[in-house]
């Protein structure tokens, strides 16, 4: 695939991500001849505003809409690019017919990440990757995106060692109803009404979740086991120690990571060497002045493309540490800017 004006179909267009993607694709001014959003039937034949190129009606009218289709194993015929976000199961059960069809599918489910021959690519960290790709290029989970781009950063000064990562990660990961949840139970909470709980585990208004995903055998979750995969074949470093604990909280959207990471002893790296290496990095806006009371919130960064840090200093329990805090839009770099992005590098 390396046509100047592909054909585009996003699978899963009406999800919290793919609408995200269509919007991405429009701010960006993608390419598309043509955009064709795909989801399940019941949302067939509804209209979703999209003024970038490939629109249906006329591009820059102010009236540009693409209209769903019920996706089936035909949808895919004349499509060169076909953007997945609607759930692992749907991207097994399509993966042949996008092959079969000629296009390249880029996937933002876990479904095949750890594939021998599916490179996981962040463009700002391993761009080359995609090279290698077989017809299916992965889009790595949305916490570990947000960690990678750092720690790739931090990696161009002195070799990593460990890695210690905790996640506040927004509702809006869970999916379009998971945020709506969050919304209809913090109503239900303020007006002492019984909370409607189907999305998570438990209550999600006023109270924090140590479970994303499913547990594996040695206690950890499956998110919390997918941020060290992913991260260690991204980095291209497979023996890096790395240890997660991944947390919902009652946020809407945007992660928020606190991060500890520990260099090689040899090599004393400074927190300004650290801040000068983050704010010379592609794709991350240090916000630090604890002066000013400045650091990236969830709350306020909705919206935004990069990964924001802030709070660096020195972590004193190791020889060699820094300690810092992170918060990315976890709907945009973490899934639909960054699928947007590799379909970018296939242009
Ligand atoms: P629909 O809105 O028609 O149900 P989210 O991650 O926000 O929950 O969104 C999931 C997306 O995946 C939605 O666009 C949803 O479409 C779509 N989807 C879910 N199951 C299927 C399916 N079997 N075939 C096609 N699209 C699907």
């Amino acid at each position: 695939m390396s046509k100047a004006n592909p054909v585009v179909a996003i699978a899963g267009a009406t999800g919290a991500v793919g609408r995200e993607m269509l919007l991405v694709m429009e701010q960006r001014g993608f390419p598309a001849s043509q955009v064709k959003a795909l989801a399940s039937g019941r949302s067939a034949g509804r209209r979703l505003t999209y003024e970038g190129p490939g629109a249906s009606g006329i591009y820059g009218s102010g009236e540009g809409y693409v209209e769903v289709e019920e996706m089936t194993r035909s949808s895919f015929a004349g499509v060169d690019i076909a953007l997945f976000s609607a759930g692992a199961s749907v991207s097994r059960e399509y993966r042949e017919a996008v092959l079969d069809a000629g296009a390249v599918m880029i996937d933002n489910s876990s479904a095949f990440r750890m594939d021998s021959d599916v490179p996981l690519v962040v463009p700002e960290v391993n761009p080359d990757d995609v090279a290698g790709h077989n017809g299916v290029i992965a889009n790595p989970n949305c916490s570990t995106i947000q960690l990678v781009v750092v720690l790739n950063a931090l990696a161009q000064l002195v070799p990593l060692r460990r890695v210690v990562c905790s996640t506040y990660q927004a509702a809006s990961g869970a999916g379009a109803a998971a945020m709506e949840e969050l919304y209809t139970q913090t109503r239900q909470f303020l007006e002492g009404e019984p909370l409607t709980i189907e999305r998570f585990a438990h209550q999600i208004a006023f109270n924090c979740i140590p479970q994303i995903d499913v547990f594996l055998d040695d206690g950890s979750t499956k998110e919390e086991w997918k941020m060290v995969v992913e991260t260690r074949k991204i980095l291209h470093e497979p023996a890096l120690a790395l240890a997660m604990t991944c947390v919902r909280v009652p946020v809407l959207r945007c992660h928020a990571e606190s991060i500890n990471v520990e260099f090689e002893a040899q090599l004393p790296v400074s927190v300004a060497e650290a801040r000068a290496a983050l704010e010379a990095a592609p794709g991350v806006a240090v916000m630090d002045d604890p002066l000013t009371l400045e650091y990236p919130m969830p709350g306020l960064l909705a919206g935004t493309d990069d990964v924001y840090v802030g709070r660096l200093r020195a972590d004193p329990s190791v020889q060699n540490g820094l300690a810092f805090w992170s918060v990315a839009d976890q709907l945009r770099k973490g899934a639909a800017l960054n699928a947007v992005q590799i379909a970018e590098l296939l242009l």
